[in-house]
């Protein structure tokens, strides 16, 4: 269990705090039916620079968690994010179920949970690709806990907006999950998904093959995708059915479209 609470506000009493937090504690374990010694607490707090949360650094320990088929190496202490979108299954599970037989393109990949979906379903063969070596190490780590190929599911390390302007490969399959902002000394400029998504669906959509798929997905909340500029495109809002139960009273948690060229 990953039990996540927000930094009480100063207004609020210290001991008050506790009292409720230790509360919770002792009744969860016994309500979900789990060993206390595998609930991790972590505390989300104001960073310095606004909405950023800091960072609680403990012990590095990874653990395994199962969803569906796959199982993953999750970080409950270090990072913030354990290395799984937990909003993400259905999106996950839809590219298992359609990967029979498909190449696979995931970008901006993070831990390539979704390849080693697709990899399960039956996908001959996938690039993966992100700027981070962390989380490339991480991805490869999934890949050996699912038996994934590495022979034949590639890891790429490189800014996925050169990348893409790169490769002259075509994937039947392919998802874009870009970070709603993104800049880095190992990248040109800065991504911003509301101001680039039809240069990156665009050039996302040149990897994509004849008849093939791309699956595109932000988690910017106040996102408006620019129907206008591809009107010329078969654009399918499928967010509704990509939302998982336990997001349903966050309905904007993400948006997801299945984008084919019309021609
Ligand atoms: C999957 S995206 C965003 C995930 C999720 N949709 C969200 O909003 O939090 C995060 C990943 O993008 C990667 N990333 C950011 N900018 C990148 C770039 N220009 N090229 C490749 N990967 C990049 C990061 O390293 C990270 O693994």
């Amino acid at each position: 269990m990953h039990l996540q609470e927000y930094a009480p506000p100063k207004t609020i009493d210290p001991v008050k705090a506790r009292t409720r937090l230790d509360g919770a504690l002792a009744v969860l374990p016994e309500v979900l039916g789990i060993d206390p010694s595998n609930v991790f607490l972590k505390q989300r707090k104001r960073g310095k620079g606004g909405e950023r949360y800091g960072k609680l650094a403990e012990h590095g320990r990874f653990h395994q968690v199962s969803e569906g088929p796959a199982r993953f190496w999750v970080n409950f202490t270090e990072h913030l994010d354990t290395g799984l979108f937990l909003d993400h299954r259905p999106l996950r599970a839809a590219i298992r179920q359609q990967a029979k037989g498909k190449s696979f393109l995931n970008l901006f990949c993070y831990t390539a949970s979704a390849t080693v979906h697709a990899a399960l379903g039956g996908a001959v063969s996938s690039t993966s690709v992100d700027m981070s070596r962390t989380y490339l190490d991480w991805a490869r780590r999934n890949f050996l806990l699912n038996g994934v190929d590495d022979s034949r599911h590639e890891l790429v390390q490189a800014d996925a907006l050169v990348w893409m302007k790169a490769s002259t490969a075509r994937y039947d399959l392919v998802l874009l999950d870009p970070p709603t902002f993104s800049s880095s000394k190992r990248m040109e400029g800065v991504l911003d998904v509301q101001r680039d998504h039809v240069a990156l669906i665009e050039d996302a959509l040149k990897c994509t093959a004849a008849g093939g798929t791309l699956l595109f997905s932000t988690n910017y909340q106040g996102f408006k995708l620019d129907a206008d500029a591809l009107a010329h495109l078969s654009v399918e809002d499928i967010s509704a059915q990509m939302l998982p139960e336990d997001f349903k009273r966050r309905p904007k948690i993400h948006r997801v479209w299945r984008i084919r060229p019309t021609t």
